[in-house]
């Protein structure tokens, strides 16, 4: 799987379909050779033949052998490599030149662990590849480690730097993954969105020459741009066609950057966080960054989903402790921040009986929280709204045959509130300047331990006695004024990443306080989908967005680069069009179905016919649930390019099929799609009754929307 060659000095790391392969001379730059199909024989790069005279090259070598041109490992800055640096050094030369040359290796089975930050867990067939590199001029090591994940095509990168000379160095945006690709005609899908209701958008463009970069100075990854992205030839479809497929097992700001060179290729990098980055190394001490991914097939975007969806399913996604996700249903929607002990109980008295596992009280509940200009930061709840405390409201839902979730939001404080008060100094805000709020709350210092220590007390003195089943973690504003009262000046521009590792620390602290709850993390729904919140967290708010037709597609865009059940869907009022509307019941429903399902409307106000119709939906959804959360997603019909989306879950060994189409605008085309059905078996609609032979569905079932807005149509295909 990994192999080093010491007469051609070329490292090879091997999936099941995959090879990566670079070159390491002692003293030498790391020289990076291939990425891509599965190959034999791996030729060193040939030199460019013609004379880039304005190219240095080291004085014992050639104008053909310049480093603005070679294939770079682990490039640095302002030594001849004129193109994107992977970290630039400040020591004591005071001039930013880097210049890592390679030392050595070493190549063990399993994975290394990443202290402070989230990775995936290692399988039984992984292995990794450490190299050590060496900037003599500022005296800093890079460790470059890459885990190979065979059976999912995907290797795994981090770098720990640390400070192996004499005197303190800052390293500026040091990258976890660096290396190019020949050619330079790769198309770029994104997913992009602009605010907390609008994420998701799939965004797929062709790239010129220069410097491209996808930047989040949020100190989140935000709705506006995903930490995922795909290189992908532009002839590239479902099927077919070579697809470069990248992500960031870190949850703050990111850059990923392309660079398509004077030279005709390709650089890819990522990085945590943004420009301002920096971080002091004082001697012997280390910097560990966090994990990229990366993944390659020939077999266009359907094979990419199915391995990156595997890998995060099974490395990445803590298991469920009850094997299936919770059924919910929350509050907000239907309350707002009015939640009361009286109104809880009443969602409860009519979510009995339908299905529903579990009442998760959003916010609302604790300190001065009637509105969202206080409260947050006060962990204890609000006597007057639960005047026998939390542990009585639980143990009365849990009477009524429900468990008990929760809404958190750990990170905040709203300025109006008994914390800030206490502690100003707690906040991110910088002195002498005015602090900027964002739905009037300020953004805790997770990197200050005093922070991190109130949360836990105040946390498990909340909690105590009472039986947490699930919890709700949000985070709703993005970090600026990212100044940390505990740290120098000189280590200001470490603050958000400490901010991360601190969030990290207390996520880590949470689940294993409390190691039989759910974790649903949050960011105005949707704003924190990244694999590191995943490596915490079962399942993740989606969107604050429950419109159907625009859920489509932000559901669609999410399952290109994430599995199902990371998404919690629910069926949501809106705008009240569900009440006594059967059509758009179904059509709420057949959309929320996609993920992990569950509820926010106030089923205590609804009619006995939505209650009834809940519970047949639960009923119907417990049918299939199971596809959802391990079957493999195959999308037919894009909703970014036709108006009806068209889907399949399919179980590993096809003899269960869920197959959904859905238009949310009224629409008469005719379409025709090719469900990979064995084409041995026979297969019963379980909810029609009709029978389908495999052989014909694979020669293509065609779906005709009745022209009404809001068409829905599921099978749930078994073989008999
Ligand atoms: C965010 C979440 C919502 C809800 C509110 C509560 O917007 O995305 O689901 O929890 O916060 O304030």
């Amino acid at each position: 799987m990994i192999t080093y060659n010491k007469r051609t000095h070329i490292f090879r790391l091997e999936t099941e379909h995959t090879t990566y392969a670079f070159r390491a001379l002692r003293g030498k730059r790391a020289e990076h050779l291939y990425y891509g199909k599965k190959c034999g024989r791996i030729l060193p790069m040939p030199q460019l033949p013609l004379n880039y005279g304005f190219s240095p090259n080291d004085a014992d070598t050639d104008f053909l052998h310049s480093h603005d041109f070679t294939f770079a490992e682990y490039p640095g800055y302002g030594a001849g490599d004129f193109r994107s640096p992977a970290v630039r050094i400040l020591g004591k030369s005071g001039t930013g030149v880097t210049d890592f040359r390679f030392v050595g290796h070493r190549i063990y089975d399993g994975r290394p662990v990443l202290e402070g930050l989230p990775f995936p867990r290692g399988t039984t067939d992984c292995q990794t590849l450490e190299i050590c590199l060496k900037d003599s001029l500022n005296g800093c090591k890079a460790f470059l480690s890459y885990t190979v994940y065979p059976a999912f095509d995907i290797i795994t990168r981090s770098v720990t730097l640390e400070n192996a000379g004499r005197s303190a160095i800052t390293v500026e945006q040091p990258a976890s993954l660096s290396f190019e690709l020949p050619g330079r005609d790769y198309e770029q899908i994104t997913l992009a969105g602009s605010y907390h209701t609008d994420r998701f958008n799939l965004e797929r463009h062709p790239l010129g020459q220069g410097t491209h970069r996808m930047i989040s100075r949020r100190g989140a990854s935000g709705h506006q741009l995903n930490p995922f992205f795909a290189l992908v030839s532009p002839e590239t479809e479902e099927k077919t066609g070579d697809v470069y497929a990248f992500n960031f097992v870190y949850s703050g700001g990111f850059t990923n950057t392309v660079e398509i060179t004077p030279h005709g290729a390709t650089r890819v990098q990522i990085a945590a966080d943004d420009e301002n980055f920096a971080w002091l190394l004082e001697k012997g001490e280390k910097l560990t960054l966090p994990e990229a991914v990366m993944l390659y097939t020939n077999r266009g975007l359907g094979e990419m989903r199915h391995q990156m969806h595997a890998f995060i399913d099974t490395c990445i996604l803590p298991p469920l402790p009850e094997g299936t996700a919770p059924l919910v249903l929350n509050t907000w929607e239907g309350t707002w921040f009015s939640i009361d002990e009286e109104k809880l109980l009443h969602y409860a008295d009519a979510a009995k009986g339908t299905g529903i596992d579990t009442l998760v009280m959003d916010d609302g509940w604790f300190g001065a929280r009637i509105g969202d200009d206080a409260g947050l930061g006060d962990w204890f709840v609000n006597r007057n709204k639960f005047p026998e405390g939390l542990a009585h409201t639980v143990r009365c839902v849990k009477e009524r045959g429900l468990k008990f979730g929760i809404w958190i939001e750990p990170e905040m404080v709203n300025p109006d509130s008994d914390l800030y008060r206490a502690h100003p100094e707690y906040a991110l805000t910088v002195p002498g300047k005015e602090p900027a709020l964002s739905r009037k709350q300020l953004v805790l210092d997770m990197g200050n331990t005093a922070v991190i220590d109130y949360l836990k007390k105040s946390l498990s003195e909340t909690f105590a006695g009472c039986d947490i089943a699930y919890f709700k973690w949000d985070f709703n504003r993005h970090i600026c004024d990212a100044y940390s009262h505990v740290l120098p000046a000189k280590r200001q521009r470490e603050t958000k990443f400490r901010f991360m590792r601190g969030t990290y620390a207390l996520l880590d602290w949470l689940r294993k306080t409390w190691p039989n709850a759910i974790l649903e993390t949050c960011s105005g729904g949707g704003g924190r989908y990244d694999l590191g919140m995943m490596v915490y967290g079962h399942q993740i708010w989606t969107s604050d967005n429950t419109n159907p037709g625009d859920r489509i597609r932000i559901q669609s865009a999410s399952l290109l680069a994430y599995p199902a059940r990371t998404m919690s869907c629910h069926v949501a009022n809106g705008e009240n069009v569900c009440e006594g509307n059967p059509r758009t019941m179904r059509f709420r429903y057949a959309v929320a179905a996609a993920g992990a399902l569950g509820y926010e409307f106030n089923l205590a106000l609804c009619s006995d016919e939505v209650v009834k119709t809940v519970k047949a939906q639960v009923a119907e959804y417990k049918t299939y649930a199971h596809l959802m959360q391990s079957g493999r997603y195959d999308e037919y019909l894009s909703p970014f390019t036709s108006p009806l989306y068209a889907y399949a879950y399919l179980s590993d060994d096809r003899r269960e099929i869920l197959l959904t189409a859905l238009a949310d605008k009224a629409d008469t085309g005719r379409y025709t799609v090719y469900p990979d059905a064995d084409e041995r078996l026979s297969y019963r609609d379980t909810l029609s009754g009709k029978v389908y032979n495999g052989k014909e569905l694979r020669r293509g079932l065609t779906l005709c929307p009745d022209g009404k807005d809001e068409w829905s149509m599921m099978l749930h295909l078994m073989a008999v």
